[in-house]
């Protein structure tokens, strides 16, 4: 009988059924094209306890009982498919884990209907891409307490270890692992996109070769900025095409792709009435991206004056690092604000300081400020808006000076900076006492007698707007 079942043999599958046997656990797989399967255990199985299985049936059979079975499979209509087929065979108190990236009502509703069935689910978040499935992903697993616990060991020993300890815990209750993995991306979309802001403000400013870039990049990796995606991005700046001997990003066509986590996260605040303006102007980016043609024509019929011709590049480097900070900051305090209002409409019992800690090692936005962020929200753990800390805002005001002349900078050279504007633009908003709100309240009851309240008094009002 074998200790686990995983089923979805994708290169995510493959690295996770390797991950979980090399920790001495015992692993059926099944794939829903036997030809993979076979190819995973010829290629890829040496000593480890994994065996392959061809029908579902049999697949189930093997399995210790209570069975416990993890679903690395595509998100969408692939999981409810392969829950109709799992059922027929599955007990009571038998447990599904779904480690895709499912939409969190999807997974609300798989919960509930699978509870009908007495059938344990846990959806659950998993980052770190090929590389963190195989070697250590942190782990953001969400569903009853109970379903936690049937597998709370192997998820200890699979996940990536920091020393703040391996990167899962029980995230919360009902979809809350799906929820934050959710918004770990929308984070994700958000630093990649300012990482990307600051590398067009390096190449088309200061006229960096790709090269030099890499060297910025990764002097900058190695102090505040020291995260995941900054370790890549130098790594993809000084990386040579094999075949033309050219820098690769400079051969990559400008049209970003997106899978839908950045999406949701930005409807579901929307939704929640939550602002994540960086987050949001991330997606946006990347949807623009996609109209090359139509870009590319209007670059020709529009001609850029440039006022600025001298630059200074020691400087614009310096604040350039310190705009991403800021931004990076900004983008975590939006996704972290979210997360915690969320748990609250959706009783999810999130602790903001563990999911920080889970995301130390294994996942994509593995960063450095995480240790800033959880110092932050440990200090007063119902700062949930991390900007009422002390600490954060003069983080943010030393850097402010930074991001304006940067944010002004790529203006004057026409660049568009969605993300280090949004996150500015959010950070001036919250900290601004009178925003112009009061002149939308008045055209809202110009037009529509929508009414709007008043500072000098208490009450709903609405006025004739063109008797006077
Ligand atoms: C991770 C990633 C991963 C995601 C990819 C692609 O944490 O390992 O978030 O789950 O699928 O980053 O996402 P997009 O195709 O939407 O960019």
């Amino acid at each position: 009988m074998k200790d686990i079942g995983l089923i979805g043999l994708a290169v995510m599958g493959q690295n996770l059924a390797l991950n979980i046997a090399r920790k001495g656990y015992s692993v059926s797989v099944f794939n829903r094209t036997a030809n993979t399967t076979q190819e995973f255990i010829k290629n890829r199985v040496k000593v480890e306890n994994i065996e392959g299985y061809y029908d579902i049936k049999s697949f189930v059979e093997s399995l210790a009982k209570p069975r416990k079975v993890i679903l690395m499979i595509k998100a969408g209509k692939p999981v409810d498919d392969v829950i109709q087929q799992l059922l027929p065979y599955l007990d009571k108190g038998d447990l599904i884990i779904d480690g895709g990236n499912s939409y969190f009502k999807d997974t609300s509703r798989r919960i509930n209907e699978l509870k009908e069935k007495g059938i344990l689910y846990l959806g659950m978040g998993v980052s770190g891409g090929e590389a963190g499935a195989l070697h250590g992903p942190s782990l953001m697993p969400g569903g009853s307490y109970d379903a936690y616990k049937m597998v709370e060991d192997i998820l200890l020993k699979i996940a990536a270890q920091t020393e703040a300890g391996p990167c899962c815990t029980y995230v919360g209750n009902d979809s809350a692992g799906h929820f934050v993995k959710m918004v770990h991306n929308g984070i994700e979309y958000a630093i990649m996109q300012a990482i990307a802001e600051a590398y067009d403000v390096l190449r088309k400013v200061l006229k960096l070769s790709p090269e030099e870039i890499g060297e910025i990049f990764e002097k900058w990796n190695n102090g505040e900025l020291n995260s995941f995606l900054m370790e890549i991005s130098y790594k993809i700046m000084k990386y040579k095409d094999k075949e033309t001997g050219k820098h690769l990003v400079d051969l990559i066509l400008d049209e970003a792709e997106q899978k839908g986590t950045g999406k949701w996260t930005s409807q579901t605040s929307l939704d929640l009435g939550i602002p994540t303006p960086s987050l949001n102007l991330a997606v946006e980016a990347r949807t623009l991206s996609f109209f090359k043609k139509a870009r590319v024509e209007l670059s020709k019929k529009v001609t850029k004056t440039y006022t600025t011709t001298n630059v200074d590049k020691e400087k614009i480097i310096v604040d350039l690092e310190n705009a991403l900070l800021f931004s990076v900051f900004i983008s975590f305090s939006q996704g972290l604000w979210f997360i915690s209002e969320a748990s609250k409409t959706f009783n999810y019992d999130i602790d903001l300081s563990e999911v920080l800690r889970i995301w130390k090692g294994g996942c994509i936005i593995r960063a450095k400020i995480l240790d800033f962020l959880r110092e932050i929200i440990k200090e007063n753990t119902e700062n949930v808006n991390l900007l009422n800390s002390e600490k954060a805002l003069s983080f943010l005001m030393n850097k402010i000076d930074s991001i304006k002349y940067i944010t002004n900078l790529s203006k004057e050279f026409y660049l568009s900076t969605f993300v280090l504007n949004s996150s500015l633009d959010y950070f001036l908003s919250m900290i601004e006492e009178n925003l112009p709100a009061n002149l939308i309240q008045a055209q809202r009851d110009f037009f529509g007698a929508h009414t709007y309240k008043r500072i000098d008094k208490e009450g709903i009002f609405h006025t004739e707007w063109e008797t006077q």
